[in-house]
C-alpha cells in the first residue's frame, strides 16, 4: 500500500454509522436486565475465547444488531487491510514515515519481517541473544561492579515507554521474581525520584540502566547525570566505573557513545518501535533481570500468539477487535469521556498507569492520517486501579455517578499464593461489582426491604452500566503477554477505524519547547523581559522572588 492509500482508506459509509446511530437511539432506554430476560443464552453467547484468555462481552448494552454494525464498521473500514499493513512492516507511522512493528520484537527465531530490505526478526534476536547474556552474567554474580562486589540493585533511569512497560511487567510478574536483585525506576524530573531510589543503596552493588529512545529526553539526562556523579562520588570517576555500573538502551546508539557508555554495554532497539510498544525490545532488560531470560521468551510467546490471533482471526471472534469496537460503541454513541480498567490482582497494580500511555498517548488525536479534523471524538480518558481497592474509593461514583464509565475487569482463576479462600473472596468481588453495575437494585427491590420512603431514591442504583470481563488462567508471563498485547492491538483497531496516527505524539512537543525557554528564564541572572502571557510571566517573577527569598536567607 502506498502511503496516500493508507491515509485514504476505504471510508466506512456514512450508512452505517448512521444505521449505528439509528440503533442507538433503540438500545439506549433498553436495560441490560430486559437484555439478559429476552435471551437467556446471552452470557454464553456474546463471549469470545483466545489464546486462553475468555473475553466476556455480554454485560454491555448491545444486541446481535449492534454487533453486526459494529462488525460491518470495522470491516467498512478497512481494519482487515491496516492490520495486514502493520504486519507487513508497511510505514503505518505516516508522519514519521516509519512501520511499527512492535510485532516484530516477538517473533520466533526463524520468521521474516523486512525493513528496507532488512529482515528485522534476525536483529531482533541478535539482541534478544545479547541481553540474556548480560542478564545470566548480572544473574549469576559474574558480572560484578568496579569493586568486585557483586550487583544487587538494577535501576532503570527511563519515562514514558521507557519507564511505564518495564516498571508495569516487574511489578506484574514480581512472584517470578530474583529476590537477589533489587529493582528501583527513576523517571521523574524532580530530583526526589533519584534520591528516594538511591537512598539506601550501595553504589558498588548498583547497576543503572539508561533507557531513552531518543537519549535526549531532559528528565532521563538529567537522572543520566545524576547517577553518574552519585556513582562518581562513592566510587571515583574512572572510565571503567561506568563500565561496570552503567548500561544503555537506545535507537540512537551515537548518542550514547557520545554520553561515554561503550558499545558493548549499549542495547540498541530500533526507530520502527514506538516508545509505549517498546517493552519487548531492549527495553525489557530490567525484567528479564529480574525474572530470567527464559521467563522474559515465555512472555514474548505469550505477546506472540495474541498477535496471531490478531492478525487471523475472523472479526467477530477476535478479541482486540471486538474490544476496540466495544469502546467505539461507548465513546462515539453513548459520549462515554472515560474508561476504567480494574484488574483484580495486586501484581497489576501498574497495568492502568501503563495502559494511560498506550491508549491516550496513540489514540488522543484530532486530525486524521490525512491532516484534517477528526468529525468523532478519539481516545477516551482511560483510568483505574486495582480491585478491591478501588472499590472502597471511586466504585461509589461508577454505580451512582451521572455517567456512564464502561469498566474493564481483568481477573485470573488461579491464585499464584496458597489462600484458596482469600482469592475466591477477590474473585466474588469482581464478579459482584460488574453484576451490581449491570442490573442495579431497583426502587421496588429497596422498598421489599423494609426501606423508609424517603430512603428509597438514596439506595437505588439504576444498573445498566457496562463492563466486560476478561479471564485468564493465570498470572504467568505468558499471561501478561497476551493480555499487554489485547490491549496494544484494541488500540489499533479504534485508530484503523477513527483513521487517525495511533504511532506519534506530536502533542507533547510544544510542551517541552516552552519548558526549556521557561527554565533558561528561570535561570536567567539578568532577569530579561519575559514573551509569555501575563499570567505565565507573573509565575515566573514570583518564583524568581521567591528564589532570591530563598537564596538571601
Ligand atoms: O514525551 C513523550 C515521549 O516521547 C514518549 O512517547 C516516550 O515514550 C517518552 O517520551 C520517552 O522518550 P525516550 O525513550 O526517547 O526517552
Amino acid at each position: 500500500m502506498t502511503l496516500l492509500e493508507f491515509a485514504n482508506p476505504p471510508r466506512a459509509s456514512r450508512t452505517v454509522w448512521k444505521s449505528l446511530e439509528v440503533h442507538h437511539k433503540k438500545i439506549r432506554p433498553l436495560h441490560m436486565r430486559d437484555l439478559f430476560a429476552q435471551d437467556p443464552s446471552r452470557g454464553e453467547r456474546f463471549v469470545a475465547e483466545a489464546a486462553d484468555i475468555v473475553l466476556d462481552y455480554s454485560k454491555n448494552r448491545i444486541n446481535d444488531t449492534t454487533m453486526g454494525l459494529l462488525l460491518q464498521l470495522a470491516t467498512e473500514s478497512g481494519v482487515q487491510a491496516r492490520i495486514d499493513a502493520l504486519f507487513r512492516g508497511e510505514q503505518v507511522n505516516t508522519t514519521e514515515r516509519r512501520p511499527a512493528l512492535h510485532v516484530a520484537l516477538r517473533a520466533p527465531r526463524g520468521a521474516s519481517i523486512f525493513v528496507d530490505g532488512t529482515n528485522v526478526v534476525a536483529q531482533v534476536h541478535a539482541v534478544l541473544d545479547r541481553m540474556s547474556h548480560f542478564c545470566h552474567r548480572v544473574r549469576n554474580g559474574e558480572w560484578k561492579g568496579h569493586a568486585g562486589k557483586r550487583i544487587r540493585n538494577v535501576i532503570n533511569i527511563g519515562i514514558g515507554g521507557s519507564h511505564l512497560g518495564p516498571e508495569m511487567a516487574c511489578r506484574a510478574l514480581k512472584y517470578y521474581a530474583d529476590p537477589a536483585i533489587n529493582l528501583g525506576f527513576v523517571s521523574n524530573a524532580d530530583e526526589s525520584s533519584f534520591v528516594e531510589a538511591t537512598r539506601e543503596l550501595d553504589p558498588a552493588e548498583t547497576l543503572f540502566v539508561v533507557c531513552s529512545k531518543t537519549f535526549t529526553t531532559s528528565e532521563t539526562m538529567a537522572n543520566a547525570n545524576a547517577a553518574r556523579q552519585w556513582l562518581g562520588d562513592a566510587l571515583g570517576m574512572e572510565r571503567n566505573v561506568m563500565a561496570r555500573h552503567f548500561v544503555a538502551v537506545s535507537a540512537d546508539t551515537a548518542q550514547v557513545a557520545k554520553y561515554g557508555i561503550e558499545a558493548s554495554n549499549t542495547f540498541e532497539f530500533w526507530d520502527w518501535v514506538g516508545g509505549r510498544y517498546s517493552l519487548c525490545s531492549a527495553v525489557g532488560i530490567p525484567l528479564m533481570l529480574s525474572i530470567g531470560p527464559e521467563k522474559f521468551r515465555e512472555m514474548l510467546e505469550g505477546f506472540h500468539q495474541m498477535d496471531g490471533h490478531f492478525l487471523a482471526t475472523p472479526f467477530h471472534r477476535n478479541l482486540p477487535v471486538l474490544m476496540g469496537l466495544l469502546s467505539i460503541w461507548y465513546n462515539n454513541f453513548f459520549g462515554s469521556q472515560s474508561m476504567a480498567v480494574l484488574p483484580y490482582d495486586q501484581y497489576l497494580d501498574r497495568f492502568p498507569a501503563y495502559l494511560q500511555q498506550l491508549t491516550m498517548e496513540s489514540n488522543g488525536k484530532h486530525v486524521t492520517l490525512i491532516g484534517t479534523d477528526v468529525t468523532r471524538d478519539t481516545a477516551p480518558i482511560c483510568w483505574g486501579e486495582q480491585g478491591t481497592n478501588g472499590q472502597h474509593s471511586f466504585h461509589q461514583l461508577l454505580h451512582q455517578g451521572t455517567r456512564i464509565v464502561p469498566c474493564d475487569f481483568i481477573l485470573f482463576s488461579q491464585t499464584l499464593h496458597s489462600n484458596r479462600h482469600q482469592h475466591d473472596m477477590l474473585v466474588a468481588n469482581a464478579f459482584a461489582q460488574a453484576e451490581a453495575l449491570a442490573f442495579g437494585k431497583t426502587a421496588d427491590q429497596v422498598k421489599a426491604e423494609g426501606t423508609a420512603d424517603w430512603m428509597v431514591p438514596h439506595l437505588v442504583q439504576k444498573g445498566n452500566r457496562p463492563s466486560n470481563m476478561i479471564v485468564a488462567p493465570r498470572l504467568t508471563p505468558e499471561t501478561l503477554g497476551k493480555l499487554v498485547a489485547l490491549y496494544e492491538h484494541s488500540v489499533y483497531t479504534q485508530a484503523a477505524i477513527w483513521n487517525i496516527n495511533p504511532f506519534d505524539q506530536w502533542g507533547v512537543e510544544l510542551g517541552k519547547e516552552l519548558a526549556q525557554t521557561i527554565l533558561t528564564e528561570l535561570e536567567s541572572v539578568d532577569q530579561r523581559e519575559l514573551q509569555h502571557d501575563s499570567s505565565t510571566n507573573a509565575l515566573i517573577r514570583r518564583y524568581r522572588r521567591f528564589q532570591q527569598v530563598d537564596r538571601a536567607a
